[in-house]
């Protein structure tokens, strides 16, 4: 199964306005949006379409109180999505549209499209750091950092889901799509990562009550640590809600920093994420603040050494 990862999500929001003002602070690129939402993009195509919560042009909810409605899976061929519509097929409904691809849903109910991959090739050079020791990356009179520098979410990178009973979300998408285990939190869930592609998670599932099934974020690559932190320090400075981060994470080693969202969801902004192939055995740890990040930062207003204490100092400083 050439599965490369999520092409796009949809969400049913309570309020369009406002998501829309999101996702386009957020870095995103409207396309086709008017007020009743739309698709909002990063660079290669990949995206999130919002639509409001009773918009018939959206699949059905699921019992619980989640906003996302679709998971759409881009694949490397239509012979993948086809050989995905006859296996599916064995045990429930699958919808053929016209344009190849097709619709089901998982075993916990959530809806599912695969597609002919969307994503348009990506040629952008990737963050270079000059390390001693090494041969610089960056090199003489590159200049690595200014405050305009771009800083676009590239692709759509991952979808983290609380299930309420982790074996059989886990057997549909290790048993029926080829999904690879890369690590697992024993008292959450598997990292997963769809065989076409070595990122080491597109999918992480949690295990919760059922009341709780649903989105608990999702995230975009960006080009590395520098854009990360250049986006959400604009994301704050726009007025959105830091949750978790800056930081990285143990298990992916990608940097991170979540934001609170009017999508009923958190929202991610990574960078530079471990790649595996089918060599790699999977580690496994019990989730704690220990072993879910390497380090944490806090994002704290600017400051210079001339203007004054600095920040959280208490008395003078001296
Ligand atoms: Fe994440």
């Amino acid at each position: 199964m050439n599965i490369i990862g999520p092409d796009a999500l949809a969400f049913g929001v309570d309020d369009v306005a406002a998501s829309r003002a999101y996702l386009t602070a957020f870095g995103l690129d409207p396309v086709d949006v008017d007020e009743t939402g739309g698709l909002f993009e990063a660079l290669d195509g990949t995206g999130i379409i919002i639509r409001a919560r009773n918009d018939p042009r959206l699949p059905a909810p699921i019992a619980t109180a989640t906003m996302l409605r679709q998971t759409t899976y881009g694949c490397a061929d239509q012979a993948t999505v086809d050989s995905i519509a006859d296996e599916l097929s064995r045990d429930r409904q699958i919808k053929r549209l016209d344009d190849g691809a097709i619709e089901a849903a998982d075993d916990q109910g959530f809806a599912l499209k695969f597609q002919v991959t969307k994503r348009r090739e990506l040629k952008l050079a990737g963050e270079k750091i000059n390390a001693p020791g090494d041969a610089p990356q960056r090199g003489v009179n590159k200049i690595g950092a200014w405050q305009d520098m771009p800083a676009k979410p590239r692709t759509l990178s991952h979808v983290v889901c609380f299930v309420p009973d982790l074996r059989p979300a886990e057997a549909f998408y290790v048993g029926r799509l080829g999904f690879k285990i890369t690590d697992r939190f024993n008292n959450a869930g598997p990292f997963l990562r769809p065989a076409g592609t070595q990122d080491h998670h597109t999918l992480f599932f949690i295990e919760t009550p059922p009341y709780m099934q649903g989105c608990e974020h999702f995230a975009f690559h960006m080009g590395g640590p520098t854009e990360m932190m250049m986006a959400g320090s604009r994301f704050v400075k726009a007025g959105y809600q830091s949750f978790w981060g800056p930081g990285r994470h143990k298990f992916g080693s990608n940097w991170f920093w979540y934001f609170n969202s009017p999508l009923g969801c958190h929202v991610e902004y990574d960078a530079d994420m471990d790649l595996h192939d089918d060599e790699w055995s999977p580690r496994e740890a019990v989730a704690s603040p220990e072993t879910s990040q390497v380090f944490l930062f806090e994002n704290v207003e600017k400051w210079a050494p001339m203007g004054g204490p600095p920040p959280g100092a208490k008395g003078d400083g001296h």
